[in-house]
């Protein structure tokens, strides 16, 4: 017998629906947020804007932004349970922030790519920064 799976929704983040499911994702990808979930909830209650994908009434993925509403915008931490990754679903998350924040408006957009997500990325349309001849400066402890 087959089992039919919930298609996938991307909506707004609803803490308190999606909050612990939310941790769940940054843990499953071994991403050090999830060790301390207070802090991570305030994060996400100071971004501009957090989405989650969901199957049923399981979060499996999540992205957020910040933005001074006008000119710029930083995207973050976009991650997907790593079962349901390769699906679509990073691609969807990534259009939900984007749609968010139009280029027309919004022509500072900046993420930092993590080692290994480089190629989503590029297969996204972005393009690194050495391209257009700009130097993109990070001061972090991971060095
Ligand atoms: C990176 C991540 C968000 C991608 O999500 P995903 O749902 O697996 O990606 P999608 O299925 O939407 O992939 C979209 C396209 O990118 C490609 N792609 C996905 N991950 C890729 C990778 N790591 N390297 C190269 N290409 C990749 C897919 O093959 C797909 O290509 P297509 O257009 O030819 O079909 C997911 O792998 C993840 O959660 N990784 C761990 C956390 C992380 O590193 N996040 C990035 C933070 S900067």
């Amino acid at each position: 017998m087959t089992t039919v799976r919930p298609p996938i929704t991307i909506v707004e983040a609803d803490l308190e629906r999606h909050f612990d499911d939310i941790v769940e994702i940054y843990r499953a990808n071994d991403w050090s947020h999830a060790q301390d979930p207070d802090r991570l909830r305030t994060a996400i209650e100071c971004s501009s804007y957090s989405v989650v994908a969901t199957e049923g009434e399981q979060a499996v993925g999540f992205a957020r932004a910040m933005s001074d509403g006008a000119f710029a915008v930083y995207i973050a931490d976009i991650l997907v349970l790593p079962l349901s990754q390769r699906q679509g679903i990073g691609r969807r998350l990534v259009r939900a922030l984007l749609d968010r924040y139009p280029m027309e408006r919004f022509h500072h957009q900046v993420l930092v790519a993590e080692r290994g997500a480089e190629g989503f990325y590029r297969r996204l349309g972005l393009v690194p920064v050495g391209s257009f001849g700009l130097t993109a400066f990070i001061r972090t402890r991971d060095q």
